[in-house]
């Protein structure tokens, strides 16, 4: 926990340029549908059976928890993962806190989890989560019922008492965030009538199409203001699935801008998540110009799914619509990268919820970047920056770049070292882990060392 910041701890790297990326790379299972295959399959009743399922120190975050509140989850030799449920209702009071680490889609969605069960718990992360705002959900869960005792801020940590006799909600979401319409949908698994969830603009859809999929009976439609409206009946019974989860887009996206931006690569991603929520970073790097062609596109575990095979083109920047930000809100530190590296201006906007993530990503990569040698201007909401024209950038090998603990900081910085004059040294390696363990490895693997 708060060890993670000590710098005496800290792993730092130079990533320098190793040649262009070739041969074929697979990513690790999507972050996103790993949380909910374990959080569903615990609250159903019988043995969930989960392949690919990212093993990333957030997903183990979320494993132990559902562990702490009863469930029995076990990795096989295979690599598959058992997830015996205990029942929706069926939650235990964990006997001591829940260690979040640095997992907020694990903090906000057990959050929900455990409003609607007569249990208590107390939930603590590491100095990166602990800095994020949990009034968001706090906010519709109180309504539920719930009562909640955080830090100043509405921050971690934080204890939850559930609601014995939890409500059922109609919420319009201030934020366009699936981790509060997700927190809000699994309260409403254990509460009785209808639990409501108007969405004004669309958020990844894997809660919906999971529970679904697990035998909820969940609706959406669309009202008369475009405006998605999500119905959930409560005292659900959940039944055991067979999961295969697709790899994850937003790994995918650090390898895709390599390739694109380290002359004469050309990768193929395997096995990429590409449902529509998510996948729009791929459209934005066409339109500048990259070349990513979808191979073998099929379905996999319910999402669409493709081979990604991306080669080295000279992008030219452009001005992204913020009605794309939701499908690719993870996305952008590594989009600055390539914008970095186009010809001309890349314009960005709408990104708020940028400043909240692991880190304030627009600060943080405004910084980073410019350190590298890039040229960046901040605003309130976004990013103007102008690129090299296809030049790597100079470089930042005589001070490391500061992530703050944010994995997506780290990878992307890495990916501008690939690409850069002087290499990119970051000050701290360790946060990958959370999201991506095996990504110097896979860099090893596509740069032939
Ligand atoms: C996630 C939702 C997103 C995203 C996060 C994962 C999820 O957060 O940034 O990495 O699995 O629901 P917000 O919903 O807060 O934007």
């Amino acid at each position: 926990m708060s060890t993670h910041s000590d710098p005496a701890l800290m792993r730092p790297r130079r990533f320098a340029a190793q040649g262009p990326l070739k041969g074929r790379i697979r990513v690790p299972g999507d972050k996103s549908i790993s949380h909910r295959s374990i959080m569903l399959g615990a609250l159903a009743v019988g043995e969930t059976r989960v392949t690919g399922l990212l093993e990333g120190e957030d997903v183990l975050s979320t494993a132990a928890a559902m562990r702490a509140m009863g469930a029995t989850i076990e990795r096989q030799a295979n690599g598959d993962w058992l997830v015996a449920g205990v029942g929706v209702g069926g939650l235990l009071q964990p006997n001591g806190a829940l260690d979040m680490g640095n997992s907020g889609t694990s903090t906000r969605l057990l959050m929900g989890l455990v409003a609607s069960h007569p249990i208590a718990a107390c939930f603590v992360g590491d100095a990166s989560l602990s800095k994020r705002p949990m009034g968001r959900v706090i906010d519709p869960l109180s309504q539920v019922g719930a009562r909640f005792t955080a830090y100043p801020g509405g921050r971690l940590p934080l204890i939850v008492e559930g609601a014995a006799t939890p409500v059922p909600l109609t919420y319009r979401l201030p934020v366009a965030s699936a981790q509060v319409k997700s927190a809000v949908l699994l309260a409403g698994l254990n509460t009785p009538g209808i639990t409501t969830v108007i969405e004004p603009v669309p958020t990844r859809d894997h809660s919906e199409r999971m529970l679904r999929g697990f035998g909820a009976d969940l609706s959406v439609e669309l009202d008369s203001d475009g405006a998605r409206v999500i119905r959930l009946v409560g005292e659900a019974e959940l039944k055991p699935q067979t999961i295969t989860v697709p790899g994850d887009p937003s790994s995918a996206a650090f390898f895709a801008v390599a390739a694109l931006i380290v002359p004469g690569s050309d990768l193929v991603i395997e096995n990429v998540g590409l449902n529509p929520t998510r996948a729009a970073l791929f459209d934005v790097l066409r339109q500048m110009g990259g070349s990513i062609e979808e191979l073998n596109r099929r379905d996999v575990g319910g999402e669409p799914v493709a081979d990604l095979r991306v080669r080295a083109s000279t992008l030219t920047g452009i001005d992204v619509d913020p009605a794309v930000v939701p499908s690719m809100v993870d996305e952008f530190p590594v989009l600055f990268v390539a914008a970095a590296h186009a010809q001309g201006r890349t314009i960005t906007r709408g990104l708020e919820e940028l400043r909240v993530k692991e880190s304030d990503r627009i600060t943080v990569m405004r910084v980073a970047l410019e350190q590298a040698g890039a040229r960046v201007q901040e605003t309130e909401d976004g990013l103007i920056i102008d690129g090299t024209g296809g030049e790597g950038l100079r470089g930042a090998n005589n001070h490391p770049v500061a992530t703050h603990l944010d994995h997506r900081i780290a990878m992307s910085m890495a990916v501008a070292g690939l690409a850069s004059a002087a290499g990119v040294e970051v000050d701290d390696t360790r946060p990958i882990a959370t999201s991506f363990p095996v990504f110097e490895q896979l860099i090893a693997t596509a740069t032939g060392q």
